[in-house]
């Protein structure tokens, strides 16, 4: 059997779940294509995974060149089976002080380029039907954040559009889905426990009524959204949230 290529974007070691992503999808076999802008964290999540990988760095902010960029890959290394994007641009942008040029940072990462892989992923030279797409989304596309307006409407539109390309890529046998954590145990986590006081800290614990989310938790997910056994899901964002978004 040959191996199945799954892209992943935001596999940099330094991303708590695009390295558990890494980790899971090496660990069910696949070849993984690893896209990051840092090189050398694209390589320090080879060196944590089983297998030999492709190291692929790209700003994916460089919308017009995604096309060409899979093409070479495809020609190099063969057709892909799946897409995870990962990559995201996080943060803070409180409308006091809001800045237009914020606008592109959040939605060139995380919906412009989940759009233009999608398209480049979609041409019959660049996949092996069937296939899967998976994007990472956030319960913020769901539920708006105070002081993260352009995060949270960056990842609804990405649920949009998860949408749209599952039903106009279903007759290529192209499933498209979404995976939305709340707040995983991690970097980020460590960074916002940071800011607050105590009470602030058990408020947001209490948010999570069945903990915070190990990243390991969003990595199985996604396999099982990549894998066959999800062949007749498509169009759907998928939380995995410690109960966030029934608290
Ligand atoms: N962490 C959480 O608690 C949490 C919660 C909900 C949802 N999420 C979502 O889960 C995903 C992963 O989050 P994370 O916190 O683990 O990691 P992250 O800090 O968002 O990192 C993702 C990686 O994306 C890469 N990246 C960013 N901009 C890029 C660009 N223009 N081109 C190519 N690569 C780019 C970065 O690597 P380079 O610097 O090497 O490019 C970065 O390491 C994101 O989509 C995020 O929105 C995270």
């Amino acid at each position: 059997m040959t191996t199945k290529l799954i892209m992943v974007t935001g596999a940099s070691a330094d991303s708590d779940i695009g390295l558990a992503i890494c980790q899971q999808l090496a660990g069910d076999g696949y070849q993984l294509i690893l896209v990051g802008r840092r090189e050398e964290a694209l390589q320090a999540t080879q060196a944590q995974i089983p297998g030999e990988h492709i190291i692929a760095p790209m700003d994916l902010t460089a919308l017009d060149d995604i096309n060409g960029w899979m093409k070479s890959l495809c020609s190099e290394h063969g057709k892909l089976s799946g897409l995870v994007h990962s990559a995201s641009y996080q943060g803070y942008s409180p409308l006091r002080g809001m800045k237009s040029k914020q606008i592109h940072q959040y939605f060139d990462t995380n919906v412009a380029a989940a759009l233009m892989l999608t398209a480049a992923f979609s041409k019959p030279q660049h996949h092996t039907p069937p296939a899967s797409i998976v994007h990472i989304g956030s319960v913020a596309g769901f539920k708006g954040l105070k002081g993260r307006s352009l995060y949270a409407a960056s990842k609804a539109a990405l649920m949009s559009i998860t949408q749209s390309c599952a039903l106009e890529l279903a007759d290529k046998q192209i499933r498209v889905n979404c995976v939305a954590p709340a707040l995983v145990d991690g970097a980020k986590a460590q960074q916002q426990f940071a800011m607050l006081n105590p009470e602030q800290q058990q408020a947001l614990k209490d948010e999570h009524p069945l903990g915070l989310v190990p990243p390991q938790r969003v990595a199985q997910a996604v396999a099982y959204l990549i894998s066959d056994s999800a062949s007749h899901i498509s169009g759907h964002t998928l939380p995995v949230d410690g109960g966030y978004l029934i608290a």
